[in-house]
């Protein structure tokens, strides 16, 4: 089999050291509006006594941090005290079983192959991390988050948003931040066969937990994202089924625990942001979504933009570091719906097929109609062997295009969700923030890239003393310095 990642398995043999430094080696010129902080998670370490773990999601998260003040930039990284590292650490090896690493064989269940409260997966949380409030959380794929100190990055604790949620809320690894009224979204699934439902959560401004829905499934399908716009939450339902008794009695990871049933078709279901109430669903063939792109209205019509995959693509994430050795093709993909008569009008799709992940917009248009985004791809997708992120893609609603692509040199992978980071007095003018690791030299930089020019190559490299994990989610807060 061919090998178009060489020497990944260097980004996934790291043991990263939590540090915190003025970062002394930047080449270029870093735009001068950027001003504030840049986080990054994603999981750090693959391997604790002589177990190594399978999976890209079982991973310990840890986070980065860049703080732009002064004209000088802060790197800050350290792994998330989680339940799960605590405890591990404390032990010396695995306590629970992880998203794609079961370790019932390793020893007594008690020890080795824990689940919390038997039911569900110890979160590593490792996907995710979002400021709110002016604090930082840090999430997984279910699980509630945990509070970080912002600055430092030490963990203070589960946040459970005052008591209004407790331990074993489903609650998913995408919250939606709606900066014009301060309103929080999330979900979580209940995967119970016999009635899968989805939760939706709606916080107020100051952080009141204002409803709580259940929402009925078709089925006990995995969803990791959904979208936002100013009147509707909308998910995109694909039928990849967990079975979670399977997760429960068996033994079984949670991996070997969903099946792909395309047969099932796909829906988009579209929930009312007011009420939490069920507005519609509407059949959108029988493809998969990990991710959304972002969610607008414009002249009574919702626009449902994806980024939508020929099949799942969590079994690509295995065996580390041969990582998408099969992975499918995908692509963006509009949906222009009329909500009131629950049509489906016309889908466009941007032609670009190399399995784009992480997307991203500028946080000023979430919710709104907008042109641009950025995302990850893998230019060797079609051909078998392990591969991984080596494009940076700014595409184009306005002529459904992706023409401006910056390729990795080879041996270097992208990390990380490109975070957009806009001009304040120029609409058309941003930077782009993304993860680059060399891994000939293995050595690991942020990169920024004119955002409407990312095939240039980057403007500044803010080159780590050490390098670092490859990221899943990142964000950024503007902080007013
Ligand atoms: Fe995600």
């Amino acid at each position: 089999m061919t090998d178009y990642a060489p020497m990944i398995e260097r980004a996934f043999t790291l043991e990263p050291r939590e540090q915190s430094y003025v970062v002394g080696n930047v080449e270029g010129e870093i735009p001068e509006f950027i001003r504030g902080t840049y986080y990054l998670n994603g999981p750090a370490r693959f391997a604790r006594a002589h177990f190594n773990y399978r999976h890209w999601l079982d991973g310990d998260g840890m986070i980065c941090a860049l703080r732009f003040e002064g004209g000088r930039v802060r790197f800050t990284n350290r792994f998330v005290r989680s339940t799960k590292f605590v405890a591990e650490e404390k032990l010396g090896h695995p306590v629970f079983r992880a998203f794609g690493t079961a370790f019932k064989d390793s020893g007594p269940a008690s020890e080795f192959d824990r689940l919390k409260r038997s039911i569900m997966l110890e979160s590593p949380l490792n996907v995710s991390v979002y400021p709110y409030r002016g604090t930082l959380l840090v999430l997984g794929e279910q699980g509630l988050p945990f509070e970080l100190d912002p600055v430092t990055l030490e963990t203070r604790g589960e946040f459970n948003f005052g008591g209004q949620l407790n331990d074993v809320s489903p609650f998913a690894a995408h919250p939606k931040l709606d900066f014009d009224t301060g309103e929080m979204f999330n979900f979580g699934v209940a995967y119970s066969s016999a009635a899968p439902h989805l939760n939706l959560y709606r916080f107020g401004e100051g952080g009141k937990l204002l409803y709580r829905k259940r929402l009925p499934l078709p089925y006990p399908c995995s969803i990791h994202d959904f979208g936002l716009s100013q009147s509707y939450a909308v998910f995109y339902l694909s039928p990849y089924i967990l079975d979670m008794e399977a997760l429960a009695r068996t033994g079984r990871t949670l991996m070997d625990s969903l099946c792909w049933e395309p047969g099932r078709g796909s829906l988009l279901l579209i929930v009312s942001r007011e009420t939490g109430e069920q507005v519609t669903t509407i059949p959108v063939g029988n493809r998969y979504c990990l991710h959304l792109i972002n969610c607008f209205e414009k002249d009574r019509r919702l626009t449902v933009d994806v980024i939508e995959m020929e099949r799942p693509i969590y079994d690509q994430y295995q065996v580390v570091p041969d990582l998408f050795t099969d992975v499918c093709e995908g692509q963006p993909v509009r949906f222009v719906v009329d909500v009131e008569s629950s049509e489906l009008l016309k889908t466009t799709a941007i032609d670009y097929r190399l399995a784009p992940d992480f997307p991203s917009v500028s946080p000023r248009q979430f919710t709104k109609p907008y042109r641009h985004f950025w995302m990850l791809g893998i230019s060797a997708t079609g051909r078998r062997g392990r591969k991984f992120f080596d494009q940076l893609v700014h595409a184009d609603w306005d002529g459904a295009a992706a023409r401006d692509i910056y390729q990795a040199p080879p041996a270097h992978y992208l990390g990380g969700e490109p975070i957009f980071i806009g001009h304040p007095h120029d609409e058309r003018a941003g930077a782009v923030i993304c993860q680059l690791f060399d891994a000939e030299r293995i050595a690991g930089a942020f990169a920024i890239f004119d955002a409407f020019d990312v095939a240039r190559g980057p403007v500044a490299l803010i080159g780590l003393k050490d390098p670092i994990h490859l990221g899943f989610h990142a964000s950024y807060d503007p902080i007013n310095l």
